[in-house]
């Protein structure tokens, strides 16, 4: 019987990325609603989560999204663990600003590089894929699933100082769209969130918006202003994580059943389409 509104009880669900941020809100989200989380990310170190009689189960598996034998082990013990994968959040992502010319300085450290470029869609693309692609043999193998990725606002929008970032996050997007008329028939779900402006999380370190504000030629001080314009996020605040983590539960859930193949912006009104 389900007891809870999203019925996400016994579910399993595999959270990249989870280690830190909107990452760790959503495996948080998810043991609340007593689904069973692996919790995967690059970082060895075991996350602490909140934990009561009525929460799932967790386990930590230490993994790479770009490296696709470690991506197929860690589905293995996923499903020696909790028996199968019902959902999985690709919501691993790095994010390096950097401008395509930087006109004070020819190769400066932000102007965009081959580096920095593979970096990026390594981990933002490929990662994506490679995950994807070993949960949902599982899924459409029992012919149910849901896979939700972690996009941006900067996916639909472009972004000044961040154009490989929000390139990754365009393809991301694009994942989706095509997975959807791939796996849809074979009764798997796909689906994108794409946060805009979020309290801090461990992206937004000095550097990144050192090299940011550098790259929109203002201060970090104005930058940290834009957070809560309503110039720029009709609301006039960043949001929470747990805004993000409620949406992605409600979308692994039955509850939104009939959504499928797009992605979803939560920006407080900073993107609209
Ligand atoms: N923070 C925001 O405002 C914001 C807005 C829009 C989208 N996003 C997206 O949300 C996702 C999470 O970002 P966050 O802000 O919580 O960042 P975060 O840095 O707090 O968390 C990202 C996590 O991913 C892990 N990770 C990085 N590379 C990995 C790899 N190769 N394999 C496994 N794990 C890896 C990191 O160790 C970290 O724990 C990203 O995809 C990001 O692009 C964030």
């Amino acid at each position: 019987m389900q007891i809870s509104w999203l019925g996400l009880e016994g579910k399993s669900v595999i959270v990249t990325g989870a280690a830190s941020g909107i990452g760790k809100a959503v495996a948080q989200e998810f043991l609340n609603c007593g689904a069973n989380v692996a919790v995967c990310d690059l970082n060895p170190q075991t996350p602490e989560f909140e934990i009561n009689e009525n929460s799932g189960k967790m386990i930590y598996l230490h993994t790479n999204v770009c490296d696709a034998q470690n991506v197929k082990e860690t589905v293995k013990r996923v499903c020696e663990e909790f028996g199968t994968v019902d959902v999985i959040v690709n919501n691993a992502g790095i994010n390096i600003p950097s401008l395509l010319v930087d006109d004070k300085e020819e190769h400066s450290k932000y102007e965009l590089n081959e580096n920095i470029y593979e970096k990026v869609m390594d981990v933002n693309v490929k990662g994506v894929y490679l995950c994807s692609q070993e949960a949902s043999r599982v899924m459409v193998k029992k012919g149910a699933g849901v896979i939700i990725n972690m996009s941006s606002e900067s996916g639909l929008e472009g972004s000044q100082g961040q154009s490989i970032y929000a390139a990754s996050k365009n393809a991301v997007n694009s994942f989706t769209r095509s997975w959807s008329k791939e796996l849809g028939p074979k009764g798997v779900r796909v689906v994108g969130v794409a946060p805009g402006i979020l309290e801090a999380t461990g992206l937004r370190t000095l550097a990144y918006e050192e090299a940011l504000a550098y790259t929109r030629n203002i201060t970090v001080e104005k930058l940290r202003e834009g957070y809560k314009s309503t110039s720029t996020t009709p609301l006039g605040r960043s949001g929470k994580l747990s805004e993000v983590a409620n949406l992605v539960c409600f979308l692994a859930s039955e509850r939104a059943g009939y959504i499928h193949g797009v992605t979803i912006n939560v920006a407080g009104g900073k993107t609209r389409g």
